[in-house]
């Protein structure tokens, strides 16, 4: 993988356009799921939803791996049912889990109750079903809005800092950011942290323009939640990111 400069002292992987870039991320992807598989005798993925994705799951369902020693699930999920069209086990299904990554297991993070009144039954499933994955993940895969969010860790939420210093244990967490028309659930920043690489997709200079201001100190959105994250991790961090 080749480094073309960084951001924020963070590596940075450009593409000259989204679907460069998408070709790319998705051969790096697997490169490191193949390597893990070599060593470990299986991988961990985790993927974003959201519109930038799409072309990078395109190329990486269709590469030849080991996919049944690949267990998928995502960084976060919007709480409705997984056939709703704003979920993202419904785009991972329809997008990812194809062709050669058909054979991959999917641990989703759906439960029925996650949006009733008494959500804590349904939300410990969830965590024990993340709890049970091999750790630490071998690449989380985050996408950022233009809010600065990454996962469902929204600047918004009263739940942000509880999801932000909460240890990995804890796995997951709900949120209810004003700004979203639906409940959230996401992995905690430390569980997301916890990756052999955490690798950032984003695309457009207004993304870019956000994430350089957010991780310059000097800023004052130097607090963003995409910036946090990235400080967070200790591990392999990169940003991929076309014009
Ligand atoms: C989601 C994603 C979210 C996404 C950003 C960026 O549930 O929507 O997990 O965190 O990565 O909102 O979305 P775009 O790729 O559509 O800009």
């Amino acid at each position: 993988m080749n480094t073309d400069a960084d951001i924020g002292g963070i590596a940075l992987h450009t593409g000259e356009d989204a679907d460069t870039l998408a070709e790319r991320l998705a051969g790096d992807v697997a490169t490191v799921l193949e390597r893990a598989i070599e060593a470990r005798g299986g991988a961990t993925l985790v993927v974003s939803g959201g519109s930038t994705p799409p072309p990078m799951f395109e190329r990486l369902r269709r590469l030849p791996l080991d996919w049944a020693r690949v267990t998928i699930t995502l960084a976060d999920e919007r709480v409705v049912e997984p056939a709703d069209e704003q979920s993202n086990e419904r785009l991972v299904k329809r997008m990812l889990l194809l062709d050669e990554a058909a054979a991959a297991r999917w641990v989703s993070l759906y439960e029925d109750g996650l949006d009733s009144a008494q959500p804590d039954a349904a939300l410990s499933r969830v965590a024990a079903r993340v709890a049970a994955l091999p750790g630490p993940f071998d690449v989380v895969l985050l996408g950022m809005g233009g809010d600065g969010h990454t996962a469902s860790l929204f600047p918004d939420a009263a739940e942000l800092e509880s999801a932000m210093s909460a240890t990995p244990d804890v796995q997951v967490a709900l949120l209810r950011p004003p700004s979203q028309p639906l409940t959230r659930l996401s992995l905690v920043a430390a569980r997301l942290c916890a990756a052999r690489h955490l690798w950032l997709h984003i695309t457009g200079e207004s993304k870019r323009a956000l994430l350089a201001d957010s991780l310059s100190v000097e800023s004052a959105r130097d607090g963003l939640p995409i910036a946090r994250v990235l400080r967070k991790a200790d591990t392999d961090r990169a940003i991929y990111w076309a014009p």
